[in-house]
């Protein structure tokens, strides 16, 4: 749809702002701000039109700005983050967006209760999830989807199990207003939270010159995950850069079932046929996924003869609904697999060795299985190879103790403890729904 063509106007009021026990006002803008743009900036699809545009979006003045750009060391094994091709153009790195996100991404502040941050169902201790077989959010209820890792999402094509949002900015968006997950009711009460708190404002203005806006949390959160969330250096990084014995025979004999061939100056003889697991049909490259969608029979209901969750087949544009993508969903990075589990988008599978033997077996027969599941006659030990080798791919991590942010006080002085959240929300009496679709 063509988007409506008109002259806005952005008035950007006053700024409160607390020094001591003195409320000063100042203006950010000596004058009110005028802008003319081409389109009405976008707002989030299910938005409350009512919703004023500037919460969504502001206008930057770049006079406000005081950031420098921050380079990233990646871990070895991982792709540089090259700008423009990993880092989108329009967010690049800052040190000043990396902190704001790191405080954005621990603040329950961003939930409707207060209780909720990001870190609750992506907690880095517990491998940026959070152990369960799916996540429980706001007043304790269940979804029915398992927390994906944010391990390496810096490198991701899409997010979501089902691909649904095309970046880790569109991403930040959804979990804030679902009403299972952190129970805003709007994007605008989000919004309207930040900029109640003085030191939020002093920072969005800093970064992005603007009022705290959902296009800056979004891209402060992202720039955080980028970062903070890299992990490589894993004994398979060392033997692949030409550490020989980085790697355990059973690792080594894992590795070449798995699909990936010997260094050319390793001697040893692994006495398994190379790809013998299949797993590099999907799991290739640098962080273990090819970022397309599979259907591996996970959540197949023998008794009612379909899925109870449609998977890629929902976001599919009307038109190009595929059958074969019904119950398929993202092949997610084997990096740090160790530390993610329980396993699947349904979190039905509780250890390595239950993947293995999934895989093993074939899969779970159903009318949309992928063409690459097949039995693969893994013997014991060459299944028990194929976990060593991916235990093999656990990174160096950064911890939560490491990543805990002081967070700026509110308007009264008070300085809420993110630690709080990063317990499991407890049950109150709440119907629990379905997993939105967002
Ligand atoms: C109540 C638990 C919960 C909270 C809170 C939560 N998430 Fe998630 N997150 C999930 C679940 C479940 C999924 C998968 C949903 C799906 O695929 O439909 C997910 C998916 C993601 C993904 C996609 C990863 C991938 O590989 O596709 C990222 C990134 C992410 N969340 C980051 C965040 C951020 C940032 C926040 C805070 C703004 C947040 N999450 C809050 C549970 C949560
Ligand atoms: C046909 C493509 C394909 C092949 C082949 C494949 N995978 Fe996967 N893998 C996926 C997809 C897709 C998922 C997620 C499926 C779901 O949740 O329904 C997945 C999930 C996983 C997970 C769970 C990760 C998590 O965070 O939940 C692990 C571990 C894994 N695969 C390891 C392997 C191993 C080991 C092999 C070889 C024996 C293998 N895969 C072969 C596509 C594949």
């Amino acid at each position: 749809m063509q988007p409506l063509k008109r002259l806005w106007t952005l008035t950007v009021p006053g700024l409160l702002l607390l020094s001591g026990a003195v409320v000063v006002e100042r203006a950010i803008n000596a004058s009110p701000l005028v802008a003319t743009v081409q389109d009405e900036p976008n707002k989030p699809a299910d938005e409350d039109p009512a919703s004023p545009p500037e919460f969504f979006w502001q206008r930057s003045d770049p006079s406000l700005i005081q950031d420098e750009p921050l380079t990233v060391v990646v871990p070895k094994g991982l792709p540089p983050l090259t700008p423009k091709v990993v880092v989108p153009a329009h967010n690049p790195l800052t040190k000043g967006k990396y902190e704001l996100g790191r405080q954005l991404y621990f603040d329950p502040r961003l939930s409707g209760n207060g209780e909720v941050s990001c870190a609750t169902c992506h907690n880095p201790d517990k491998g940026w999830s959070d152990g369960g077989k799916v996540s429980t959010g706001i007043h304790g209820q269940t979804g029915n989807r398992s927390a994906p890792t944010v391990f390496n999402t810096a490198y991701g094509k899409s997010m979501f199990w089902d691909g649904r949002s095309p970046s880790l900015e569109g991403q930040a968006q959804g979990p804030i207003v679902n009403p299972i997950e952190m129970g805003m009711p709007k994007h605008e009460n989000v919004v309207r939270k930040i900029r109640e708190i003085p030191g939020y404002n002093q920072q969005f203005e800093k970064v992005f010159g603007t009022k705290p806006t959902l296009d800056g949390i979004a891209k402060a959160i992202a720039t955080f995950e980028r970062v903070a969330a890299l992990s490589g250096n894993s004994k398979f990084d060392k033997y692949n850069g030409g550490e020989n014995d980085a790697l355990s025979e059973s690792e080594k004999r894992g590795m070449v079932l798995f699909g990936l061939r010997l260094n050319a100056d390793d001697e040893f003889a692994p006495g398994v046929e190379l790809q013998k697991a299949k797993c590099t049909l999907c799991h290739v490259g640098a962080n273990f996924t090819d970022e397309q969608y599979h259907n591996l029979g996970i959540g197949w209901n023998e008794e009612k003869q379909k899925f109870d969750d449609p998977g890629r087949w929902a976001p599919e544009p009307i038109g190009q609904k595929s059958d074969a993508s019904l119950g398929a969903f993202k092949t997610p990075t084997v990096r740090n697999a160790a530390l993610t589990g329980p396993y699947m988008h349904d979190g039905s599978l509780k250890t390595l060795e239950d993947v293995v033997e999934h895989y093993n077996k074939g899969g779970t027969p159903n009318p949309s299985l992928d063409v690459d599941m097949k039995p693969l006659k893994l013997t014991p030990q060459e299944s028990a190879d194929v976990v060593a080798f991916m235990k093999a791919l656990t990174g160096e991590v950064k911890t939560t103790a490491e990543l805990l942010p002081t967070l700026p006080s509110d308007a009264d002085g008070k300085v809420p403890d993110p630690r709080a959240a990063l317990s499991t929300p407890k049950k109150k009496a709440v119907q629990a729904e379905p997993h939105a679709a967002r």
